[in-house]
């Protein structure tokens, strides 16, 4: 959380906002860019983006929260070194995701939106992710694995602890 930073670390993120508004502002459709780059940048998508932008593009703090709120993708909260969603869909849920989360949670011994106490791994839950043939699915950072069990769930995971 912000609130747990030094006034330093702050004033880095800050830093890094403004020069990723600079950099894309002028784009058409430049929020979700901006947006994505402080992600891929600082790992989530802090609350505090929302001014800087909106002043920025010219829109409502209420329209920036907006479009972070929708779309999944964008994590409102610090996550861990590594994102693991498990697909709860219908496909995925017909064909057994409903115990591979039971197992998955039990393994990493999180919850979702928890954060294992490494802070390697954080466990997300996702609403399809277009692989509905290949059920169950998981998603590992930007791969999306079909066929799963906990056991390859739990080789995917070590091999990305490894890295
Ligand atoms: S329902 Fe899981 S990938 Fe579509």
């Amino acid at each position: 959380m912000v609130a747990d930073l030094t006034t330093q670390e702050k004033l880095d993120m800050a830093s890094k906002i403004d020069a990723h508004i600079a950099k894309h502002q002028h784009m058409p459709g430049a929020l979700l860019p901006i947006l994505h780059a402080i992600q891929d940048d600082i790992g989530w998508v802090p609350e505090a983006c929302y001014l800087p932008i909106s002043k920025a593009l010219a829109l409502s703090i209420a329209e920036v929260h907006g479009v972070v709120t929708f779309y999944h993708h964008f994590h409102t909260h610090p996550v861990g070194k590594h994102v693991l969603q498990i697909c709860r869909a219908e496909s995925c849920q017909a064909m057994g995701s409903e115990k591979l989360e039971t197992n998955v949670k039990a393994a990493l011994g999180i919850d979702y939106h928890e954060t294992t106490q490494d802070g390697a791994v954080t466990l997300l839950p996702v609403y399809c992710l277009g692989n509905c043939a290949c059920s169950p699915n998981v998603m590992l950072g930007d791969d999306v694995y079909g066929r799963m069990t906990a056991d390859k769930v739990a080789a995917i995971v070590a091999e990305a602890r490894a890295t």
